[in-house]
């Protein structure tokens, strides 16, 4: 982000502030404005900053394709897409299809469209459309079919279950478990993330002073796409990584989940 003295910058997501904390650190003058649709996030990240780091935060709740930013206001913009973790190991929120919940995965709680409303009642077209469409899922018929013979679902595990029968043997023992690519559709569409992040990247530019920096981190093809194609086509943008950065093998160890990130850098130009 080429942080710089006496900057404002935008956190879009927020989470457990890992990348808000890092920014309020480079300078004791730095500030910055601090975005999440998850009210968990907002209350747990400000309680564990000091008291010099909150007076110069300010939060943001809701989406961040909705925030009306002003031309030129920060000096640098980041967004880490997708789930955190605590809204995945926190079992009752319903991300993780290892753990038994209710099919919610609201990132906002305050919403109340959940995984369960798509399960249990779109028809089984839209089901094999959204599987195939946000997951990428090759026996999404397969599945579709399958979910609307044993519905109603109330948990994960009993989805993730189902989906499980539905793969042959080959796919069953694969690197990724059956079921990931249908939870990560449910929960692109209970969010809205696909949409959120195209209004994003057309709008949040504009927000960036000249040469000033957005960098956004992706964790699968349909968003690292977008944001390829989104910071290429802006009229407004530069790219700075022509390939994404990725995390080495170090960062993987000690950190798994940050194994499908890959990180994408743009500046504002001046027209
Ligand atoms: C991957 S986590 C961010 C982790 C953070 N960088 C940290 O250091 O802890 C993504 C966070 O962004 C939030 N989020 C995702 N999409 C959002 C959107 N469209 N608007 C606002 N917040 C969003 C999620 O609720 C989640 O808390």
């Amino acid at each position: 982000l080429n942080i710089e003295r006496g900057g404002l910058y935008l956190d879009a997501t927020l989470g457990r502030g890992g990348h808000t904390r890092l920014i309020l650190q480079s300078y004791s003058d730095v500030k910055v404005l601090a975005i999440d649709r998850d009210e968990d996030a907002l209350t747990g990240t400000q309680a564990a900053l000091t008291e010099d780091e909150r007076a110069r935060l300010v939060l943001w709740r809701g989406n961040f394709a909705d925030y009306d930013g002003e031309d030129g206001q920060f000096n640098g913009i980041i967004a880490d897409l997708g789930v955190s973790s605590p809204q995945l190991d926190q079992s009752d929120r319903g991300f993780s299809f290892r753990q038994e919940a209710p099919l919610d995965m609201r990132m906002d709680q305050s919403q109340s469209f959940n995984a369960a409303d798509i399960i249990n009642h779109w028809e089984e077209k839209e089901l094999a459309d959204l599987f195939y469409n946000y997951g990428e899922e090759r026996l999404s018929r397969r599945i579709a079919k399958q979910i609307v013979q044993k519905r109603p679902f109330y948990s994960t595990t009993q989805l993730a279950e189902t989906v499980y029968h539905c793969a042959p043997p080959s796919y069953r023992h694969g690197k990724i478990h059956p079921a990931t690519r249908v939870f990560q559709a449910l929960r692109l569409m209970v969010n809205q993330e696909l949409e959120s992040l195209d209004k994003f990247l057309e709008i949040a530019p504009r927000w960036l002073k000249v040469g000033g920096r957005i960098a956004i981190i992706s964790f699968h093809s349909l968003e690292d796409r977008r944001v390829k194609y989104g910071f290429r086509e802006h009229p407004l943008l530069s790219v700075v990584t022509k390939k994404p950065l990725i995390p080495g093998e170090d960062e993987q160890k000690s950190n798994p989940r940050s194994r499908s990130a890959k990180l994408r850098i743009a500046q504002r130009i001046d027209i």
